[in-house]
């Protein structure tokens, strides 16, 4: 999708309407829009998505805006905030996953252009972030789309290389024998069962100076390119969609490269563990004792509880960096859903003012998140019978579960040392409200750039 600033003649003008009926007459399009005064962030963002998904519905390839349409009563962004905001939607709203479709000749393939008239020098500069950062949401939403047949911790690995080329980033794939030696016994502990090689993906963006004071931000994604739930093995209905097991890891390599795009001054590291949750006569059993990285030992009382592990090894890993702030985000419990329903991911953290700057982030980039706690009550239900720890509580497993995957995590972090947990097991798909396609979100990349770019 290409943004201009000419007035094209041959773009349908888009114009909002206080009503709720979409109307395609001659070259306008008119878009129901609801009361137009009542139209807050939320609404904004939807309603752009709107624009480009009834546009799509039409068929229409070139669209024609004019900013002061889109000025409204109960927004106050500045003008460079809007323009990121609305460029960035649109690429959102008009992503489709073709990959596996075969292509018609003379098929319509999505709005091609959108004029935009009355943009000010601020306004196109936003919009030249909206446009990195919408892109790379849509590479993250191609990756996390691909099945897990395709998506293997290999090509996992080759996609964050092709993801840095022409960047600053630099990649280190460390192999099995290099997780051996760093006695990551977590993550060959998953790895067991799978007959696809695990991968380590390192990335290393140093915008502000390696020699810099800046300590970096390690963003930890979770690469489970499928999750079959191991010898603990996730019934049928359960199992589909699992191949966007591999959505955190995929968000990290998206924020680093639009960091590095956007040339940020910032110092970012992304952590994946890229590893298939497989299961063969050499997988791992519940029972197990593993070795952490950090010498704690633990006992896997359910190998489908496999994402805790390999983030336990990940952050341990991250620690080297000395990192400012470590964020890992994973499509780790079902019970994030449960609880949070599909509209927000869950973060849990014990740095209050870390909390508060994610949730007003979260609000402004619309990867909205909602907290729980990481209360030391907790602590009790991660310890192991035989082993240090557990991967799930031995009772009451069925209770608060997004929090003890986070509490798990937490065993392997400092209490001092800024961490945040993101489940976003909940927005690994798109909802109907979302108006986008059905399949991955690539949420919350936007989120992680804007915690990037303020830290
Ligand atoms: N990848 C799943 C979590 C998940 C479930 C994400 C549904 C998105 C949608 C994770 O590895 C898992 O299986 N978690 C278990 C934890 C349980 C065994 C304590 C779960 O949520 O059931
Ligand atoms: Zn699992
Ligand atoms: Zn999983």
């Amino acid at each position: 999708m290409k943004i201009e600033y000419t007035k094209s003649k041959k773009a349908t003008t888009i114009i909002f309407s206080e009503g709720k009926v979409n109307r395609h007459e001659g070259s306008t399009l008119t878009i129901g829009a609801g009361k137009l005064d009542e139209i807050d962030t939320r609404g904004f963002i939807r309603l752009v998505r709107k624009v480009v998904r009834v546009a799509r519905a039409q068929e229409i390839k070139h669209v024609a805006l004019d900013v002061k349409d889109l000025q409204l009563k109960g927004i106050d962004y500045s003008e460079e905030e809007l323009g990121r905001i609305l460029v960035e939607n649109m690429i959102l709203a008009n992503y489709e996953f073709v990959t596996y479709k075969k292509k018609e000749k003379g098929q319509y393939e999505g709005v091609e252009t959108v004029s935009i008239l009355g943009a000010s020098a601020a306004f196109k500069k936003g919009a030249k972030t909206g446009e990195v950062v919408g892109g790379e949401v849509n590479w993250c939403r191609d990756l996390a789309n691909i099945p897990g047949g395709d998506m293997t911790p290999t090509v996992l690995a080759k996609a964050a290389k092709e993801a840095a080329k022409g960047t600053d980033i630099k990649v280190t794939i460390l192999e099995r024998k290099d997780v051996e030696k760093l006695k990551m016994g977590l993550i060959l502990g998953v790895d067991k069962g799978s007959a696809e090689p695990l991968k380590f993906i390192v990335m290393e963006y140093w915008g502000a100076g390696k020699t810099s004071k800046q300590k970096p931000i390690a963003l930890v994604g979770k690469g489970i390119t499928f999750d079959t739930g191991g010898l603990s093995l996730k019934p049928s209905e359960a199992m589909v969609g699992m191949h966007h097991d591999m959505t955190g890891g995929a968000t990290v390599i998206s924020a680093i490269t639009a960091a590095a795009k956007l040339k940020l001054k910032k110092n970012v590291v992304a952590i994946i563990p890229a590893v298939e949750n497989a299961i063969s006569g050499e997988a791992y059993r519940p029972g197990d004792v593993l070795k952490s990285m950090d010498g704690k030992t633990v006992e896997v009382l359910n190998t489908d509880a496999e994402g805790r592990l390999i983030l336990a090894d990940s952050v341990t890993y991250a620690k080297k960096y000395k990192p400012s702030i470590i964020i890992d985000v994973a499509t780790l419990t079902g019970a994030a859903l449960v609880a949070l329903g599909t509209h927000a991911s869950a973060i849990l953290t014990r740095q209050e003012t870390l909390e508060k700057k994610l949730r007003d982030l979260g609000e402004v980039s619309g990867d909205y998140v909602w907290p729980l706690p990481l209360w030391d009550e907790y602590t009790s239900y991660t310890k192991g019978q035989i082993a240090d720890l557990a991967n799930i509580p031995r009772e009451q497993a069925r209770f608060g579960g997004t929090i003890n995957g986070g509490m798990f995590i937490a065993q392997f972090v400092e209490k001092n040392q800024p961490w945040v947990h993101i489940d976003i097991a909940p927005r690994m798909e798109a909802t109907s409200q979302d108006n986008l396609t059905k399949g991955a979100t690539g949420e919350p990349v936007r989120l992680l750039v804007r915690l990037i770019e303020t830290n």
